[in-house]
């Protein structure tokens, strides 16, 4: 049993890494509660709805062990914006119908987020690929494309601009995702 100390969300907190295999998707949801973070495969790196930002870099929470990120900063998606509050990629995934079953999302959106942070114009062959580690059972691919090409050319702030109507319904498709994420 080890002690980690860690930024979540710009909280510093401190963990117990039970063993040398403590997953930090494990201490994310169930030690911390952020059940936002989802699991959809069996911790095995293949669906992508666990990605988190550690240090800013898009990792798969069921594949980091915890005892490896003593210092480390997280973001999960209760960190990455709020339903009054979408961040760039939450309002462009709004604005482009992206949003469906709230499972996939909070990764979806993880990924983007890394992928616009390190690369705020990509090609769609590096948008394909920054994406590629996250999957959608219903396959919203071309939406979820559209939205970060309207986050590459800056629309998404219409969704705040627009007025009330698309506003309300931004922040109730992200409360919606996070209510989910919360139940889970
Ligand atoms: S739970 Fe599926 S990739 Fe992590
Ligand atoms: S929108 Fe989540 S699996 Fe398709």
């Amino acid at each position: 049993m080890k002690k980690v100390s860690l930024s979540v969300n710009g909280r510093p907190v401190q963990v117990v890494a039970h063993g040398k295999d403590t997953l930090l998707l494990d201490v994310v949801r169930d030690d911390l509660g952020l059940t936002g973070t989802k699991q959809s495969c069996d911790k095995k790196g293949q669906c992508g709805t666990c990605m988190v930002l550690v240090d800013g870099k898009a990792v798969l929470s069921c594949t980091a062990k915890v005892e490896a990120l003593d210092g480390a900063e997280i973001t999960t998606i209760e960190g990455l914006g709020t339903p009054d509050r979408p961040n760039l990629v939450q309002q462009a995934f709004v604005l482009a119908g992206a949003v469906q079953c709230g499972f996939c999302i909070p990764g979806q959106l993880m990924s983007a987020h890394a992928l616009l942070a390190d690369n705020p114009h990509p090609s769609r062959a590096e948008v394909e690929e920054g994406m590629a580690g996250n999957l959608c059972r219903c396959g919203c691919y071309l939406q979820i494309f559209a939205a970060i090409d309207q986050a590459v050319a800056g629309k998404a702030p219409e969704v705040r601009a627009a007025g009330p109507e698309i506003h309300a319904a931004g922040a109730t498709a992200g409360a919606r995702t996070t209510a989910e994420g919360l139940d889970q």
